[in-house]
């Protein structure tokens, strides 16, 4: 069967390079870093040494680094962790109206907390205007939360301008990295963000591992209390597996040049898409402030679930979901202000490190030789299905 990965936004194979370096730890190093003894040593050394590898891709100090979960947990320390710790000294929170479920549910509960939140708008390339968030800082706000890089569209946001302003007004900035990290340059001070969250899997790290960069100075409630593992940051012992898993692929993220190769098939990709289906495709996403490795392309009055069903073994997202019976267009694209007709078409194509240019050529020939049922229109389908 054919296998065409293309989804390397909602996660990434595991690296060769980190499965080799976790290895040890499923068997002979089984120790508790905590521990006083020699059993402890290559667990607490692999920790460490795995804070110093995140750092290093980060560019900051390795006690800036907290061990969490994944994406989500590294969110919501960010998010509660700061509103916990602050809530004597302010109530709001600015965030963006295209931010992951993993910042805008813990908003939602901050609210049901009694936290006010405002929702930052985007232009039709889903970037944030500066300026708005200048007008709705108010000496209430104690933080705000803007995603680095967008996981549908890919639209990189003016992160380094918006933690200016931020710092103008004294008010910590978090940047959700998840998506951004080992795809374009993620160091905190040329950023000049206060909290920054990672997801292991999206770098070709496991699943169920990530970090949240903490700068010296910021004190959060921590989510998990416990002992004081992490700095009293984060209760729990720590997994020496999955954090020299994650800091294997943070050192070799650090070099960019995969992410250019990637860059090049996906411009690839699109010209050839643009030469067979001309004005019946549009980009979504901005064209110049955008990850390297995403595509996603509306096929203009179609269904993208349908388009993707029509192709043979090739794995990627669509810009709508089923809820409740009925095909809705994604809460980004919407911000987005993309109309039903362009967004219900839309599919998230993601490249990685495996992405091979045979692998592109098979799709753009599978999408050019679809029956043009497999482009069913919007007004030819049923809405209530
Ligand atoms: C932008 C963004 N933030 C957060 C997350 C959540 O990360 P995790 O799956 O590690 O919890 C994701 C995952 O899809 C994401 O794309």
């Amino acid at each position: 069967m054919l296998r065409i990965y293309l989804d390397y936004n909602a996660s990434t194979p595991i690296d060769p390079a980190v499965a080799a370096v976790m290895k040890p730890f499923l068997a002979e190093d089984f120790g508790n870093p905590s521990s006083g003894h020699w059993a402890a040593a290559p667990a607490k050394a692999a920790l460490e040494k795995a804070r110093g590898q995140i750092a290093a891709l980060l560019g900051c100090e390795d006690d800036e680094i907290v061990f969490t979960s994944g994406g989500s947990e590294a969110n919501n320390l960010a998010l509660k962790g700061i509103y916990f710790a602050r809530r004597g000294s302010g109530d709001h929170i600015i965030t963006t109206r295209v931010e992951h479920p993993a910042i805008t549910e813990p908003c939602r509960f901050l609210e049901s907390m009694g936290a006010r939140i405002t929702y930052l708008p985007v232009d039709r390339s889903g970037r944030v205007d500066p300026d708005d968030l200048n007008r709705v800082i108010t000496s209430r706000t104690i933080l705000i939360s803007i995603m680095h890089a967008n996981n549908e569209v890919g639209t990189i946001q003016p992160i380094a301008e918006c933690a200016r302003i931020a710092r103008e007004h004294g008010v910590l900035f978090h940047t959700d990295a998840a998506q951004s990290v080992g795809k374009i340059a993620t160091d905190v001070n040329q950023l000049g963000v206060d909290l920054l969250s990672i997801a292991g899997h999206k770098l070709y790290a496991p699943k169920g591992v990530g970090a949240l960069f903490v700068r010296r100075g910021v004190t959060l409630e921590p989510l998990l209390h416990g002992a004081g593992h992490e700095s009293g940051r984060r209760a729990g012992t720590e997994s020496a597996l999955l954090a020299a898993g994650l800091g294997k692929a943070c050192e070799l993220a650090r070099d960019m040049a995969p992410m250019d190769r990637v860059q090049v098939l996906r411009d690839h990709f699109w010209r050839e898409l643009q030469e067979r289906f001309g004005n019946r495709i549009a980009l979504n996403g901005h064209p110049a402030h955008r990850l390297p490795n995403t595509l996603n392309v509306s096929f203009i009055n179609c269904i993208g679930a349908e388009i993707l069903k029509g192709l043979d073994g090739v794995a990627a997202s669509t810009g709508s979901a089923c809820h409740a019976g009925r095909i809705e267009l994604s809460p980004v694209l919407e911000a987005m202000g993309i109309t039903r007709e362009v967004g219900m078409g839309a599919i998230r194509f993601s490249l990685g490190r495996g992405t091979t240019r045979e692998e592109i050529d098979v799709v753009v020939e599978q999408l050019n030789g679809l029956p043009t049922t497999a482009f069913m229109t919007l007004s030819a389908s049923n809405p209530s299905k």
